[in-house]
């Protein structure tokens, strides 16, 4: 199972496609309809989906896996009564799965059969997404949700976020404590720590300051720098997150504390706690499908 890409529905998606490949430094991998895609240096067809709308949202987070895996999928699906219905996208790559929706809200789609791509060189490019974070109403329930109906595994919790993989990545997403559901943030995963600092540096040309970071996380260990997108998306350069074992003790909250002024194991950043917020709840989840039976 691996995350693969995020589908978002915008007003002036031509701008937001133009931010994501001239500044933040992805590449264009074309247009197609009314929906521009941005890609990365690895083999995903594509990492973002731009599509123009009257509103911004959210319309799924893809994830591409093994036909037992989808089959697996469909039957704790099915039993927990989750809405779902079958889908074939129409997307790049193509494939077919199924898209389902959490009881909270989060749209989620499970792909099987997607082509892929020859990579691209270039060092300065995101190779792929590494996690995509969703906020929550209930993080807790979310995240026991996501164990029973999807075979993720909870990694960490912390006072502020309950850390979930679908895969050895230490997280591939998160469900922020947030009292509402919407997009937290989309990570994209550099090549290196220079690769991030670059990023850095080609924001800052263009007169953009990091929201929060650059820093190392604690869960997950991985180097951040977010940025608001003038979209008002959160968007992350992120690189070096902790590959964990099947039997990775799961730690408390308790386990992750901070000592006084640091928020991250480096200490050399502030965070602009109200724009990432604001931004934050910009972007949430659009159901546009009638559930249907999957099996
Ligand atoms: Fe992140």
């Amino acid at each position: 199972m691996k995350l693969r890409s995020i589908e978002m529905v915008l007003p002036e998606a031509d701008k937001a496609h133009q931010f994501l490949t001239d500044i933040w430094g992805a590449a264009s991998a074309g247009s197609k309809e009314n929906t521009h895609y941005i890609r990365g240096s690895g083999t995903f067809p594509y990492l973002v989906a731009l599509e123009e709308g009257d509103s911004s949202f959210v319309r799924s987070v893809t994830f591409v896996c093994s036909a037992q895996e989808l089959d697996e999928l469909k039957q704790r699906i099915s039993q927990r009564g989750l809405m779902a219905c079958p889908t074939e996208s129409k997307d790049l790559g193509g494939g077919e799965g199924i898209l389902v929706q959490l009881s909270e809200g989060q749209i989620l789609r499970f792909l099987i059969n997607t082509h892929e791509v020859e990579p691209l060189a270039g060092a300065e490019l995101p190779v792929k997404l590494t996690h995509v974070v969703f906020n929550s109403e209930d993080a807790e329930k979310t995240g026991d949700l996501v164990e029973a109906a999807l075979n993720f595994r909870v990694s960490d919790r912390t006072k502020g976020m309950v850390f979930v993989r679908c895969n050895e990545s230490h997280h591939s997403t998160a469900f922020a404590r947030a009292g509402f559901c919407s997009l937290n943030h989309i990570a994209f995963e550099m090549a290196d720590i220079d690769a991030v600092m670059r990023g850095v540096g080609r924001l800052r040309d263009h007169n953009m300051v990091p929201a929060w970071g650059p820093g190392r996380h604690g869960p997950g260990a991985n180097v951040f720098a977010y940025f608001i997108a003038p979209f008002n998306a959160v968007v992350e350069f992120s690189t070096a997150v902790n590959k964990v074992p099947e039997d990775y003790p799961v730690g408390a909250p308790e386990d992750w504390t901070w000592p006084p002024n640091r928020i991250d194991q480096w200490g050399m950043s502030d965070k602009d706690f109200d724009g990432l917020r604001k931004a934050e709840e910009h972007f949430k989840f659009h159901r546009d499908w009638q559930p249907a039976p999957l099996v």
